[in-house]
């Protein structure tokens, strides 16, 4: 019933579908339903996606062999006074995930953890950042894939991995 999937850096005609990506990521949890715009407009998840591409950013786009996007995964730098939850500082991007539920675990999220880490390295960053609600099976993910807890918040932590 499936196919296959591969994947390719992200341009900036694919907005449209990181913004799918991001609010797949804010309804992470079962019954989660943030209507997209109120996502895409909310002060915690804009300054993910505002203004996609700008210089600095970086993603990967998982296709399914029929040229449908199935999953993405994407980096920014955020600026110290306008933080993302992951925000560890200066010079360390911060890392959004997220699959199509009907792509869920078939290896597109590791798949593209690894890329887009690669990806970052590639770009000259030694590290980079993500933040993960505690309860988000995600996290085994990420440990699983060498990012680490360092810093633990009441309901979430920030998770770093270096690139090298
Ligand atoms: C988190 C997410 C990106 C992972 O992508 P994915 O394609 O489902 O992940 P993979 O198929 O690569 O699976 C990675 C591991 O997680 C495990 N896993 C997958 N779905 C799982 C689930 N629902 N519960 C527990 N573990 C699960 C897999 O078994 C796999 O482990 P294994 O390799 O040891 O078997 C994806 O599930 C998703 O988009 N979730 C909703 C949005 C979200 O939570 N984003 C992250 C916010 S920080």
């Amino acid at each position: 019933m499936f196919s296959g999937f591969s994947t390719r850096r992200a341009t900036q005609p694919d907005a449209v579908f990181l913004g799918d990506m991001l609010v797949e990521a804010a309804n992470w949890r079962a019954g989660g339903v943030r209507p997209r715009h109120e996502v895409l407009t909310s002060a915690d998840h804009r300054r993910y996606l505002a203004g996609w591409k700008r210089a600095a950013d970086e993603g990967l786009i998982a296709v399914g062999d029929d040229g449908v996007p199935v999953g993405a995964a994407w980096y920014r730098m955020l600026p110290q006074n306008e933080p993302g939850f992951g925000y560890v500082g200066a010079g360390v991007p911060e890392l959004i995930i997220g699959v199509h539920p009907l792509w869920r675990a078939r290896g597109v999220g590791r798949t593209l953890l690894r890329g887009i880490v690669e990806l970052a390295s590639a770009q000259g960053y030694a590290r980079i950042s993500l933040s993960v609600e505690r309860d988000n099976f995600a996290r085994n993910l990420y440990r699983s894939e060498g990012f680490n807890v360092t810093a633990e918040g009441l309901m979430r932590d920030t998770m770093v991995r270096r690139t090298g």
